[in-house]
């Protein structure tokens, strides 16, 4: 099903230390946002996207995309200063009403396959989020001593892609800002709207890639799929 995509990409990249934007860092010699961009790119389905962008990295992020011979049109969205900023400056632009895809730039995993289902079901139901149960316990703490231990059978980490109807998405927004609300994800904002939220299962593979090691990790998701790639 046709989708449009937004990549926010104008974070800096703090916690991962690089010095610069870890979107620049490579894994297999391509930059990060390279390997997010092309997923999108390779997808048929994919019809527009949007790379919200610092517009000082502006130059140097296209030379990457014609390096990487990237032919899919991509519009370029100047970013803001939290990651809702920036999604909401090409939320703004969206024009019709099909559904679209916030796809952090810094989640180079994702499978189109899961692209598929979760486009599916945002288009039956309004909005859906790739999840996967979380696997550690987790604990309410209170400075540095616990205080309780949350049942975690109920418990899922969030990923992106998050897919909406784009008539919804933009009222969420549009709500946020009025209500001065910062949210940690997009879903959340459709959510406070009372929105229903469906839930998609991800795959552990897809990881954000946030601090350092993260990249080892990357480098082994990699070597994994190019090992499978040779198996066929
Ligand atoms: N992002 C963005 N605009 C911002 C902040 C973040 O477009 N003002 C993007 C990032 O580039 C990233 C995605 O949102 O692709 C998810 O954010 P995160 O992983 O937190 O990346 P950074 O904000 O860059 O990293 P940090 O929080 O460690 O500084
Ligand atoms: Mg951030």
């Amino acid at each position: 099903m046709a989708y449009e995509v937004i990549i926010p990409a104008a974070g800096q990249g703090k916690r991962m230390q690089a010095g610069k934007n870890k979107l620049f860092l490579k894994i297999n010699e391509m930059p990060i946002f390279i390997h997010t961009l092309k997923i999108f790119e390779q997808d048929s389905s994919c019809n527009q996207i949007w790379l919200v962008i610092n517009p000082e990295e502006e130059q140097e992020m296209k030379e990457w995309i014609d390096k990487f011979g990237i032919q899919k049109n991509i519009h370029f969205v100047s970013g803001g200063k939290e990651r809702q900023y920036s999604i909401y400056n090409a939320v703004k632009l969206l024009e019709n009403n099909s559904v679209v895809l916030v796809h952090d730039a810094a989640r180079p995993f994702i499978h189109t396959n899961q692209i598929e289902k979760l486009t599916e079901v945002a288009k039956e139901n309004g909005a859906a989020v790739l999840a996967v149960p979380i696997k550690d316990t987790v604990k309410k703490i209170s400075g540095d001593t616990v205080d309780k231990t949350i049942d975690r059978s109920s418990l899922w980490a969030i990923q992106t892609p998050q897919a909406f109807r784009i008539s919804i998405l933009k009222k969420a927004y549009e709500q946020a800002i009025k209500d001065d609300f910062l949210g940690t994800d997009d879903a959340s904002l459709v959510e406070r709207l009372g929105q229903e939220v469906k839930i998609v299962l991800g795959d552990y593979d897809n990881i954000k890639l946030t601090t350092p090691e993260d990249l080892y990790f990357a480098e082994a998701i990699m070597q994994k799929r190019k090992n499978a790639k040779e198996q066929e």
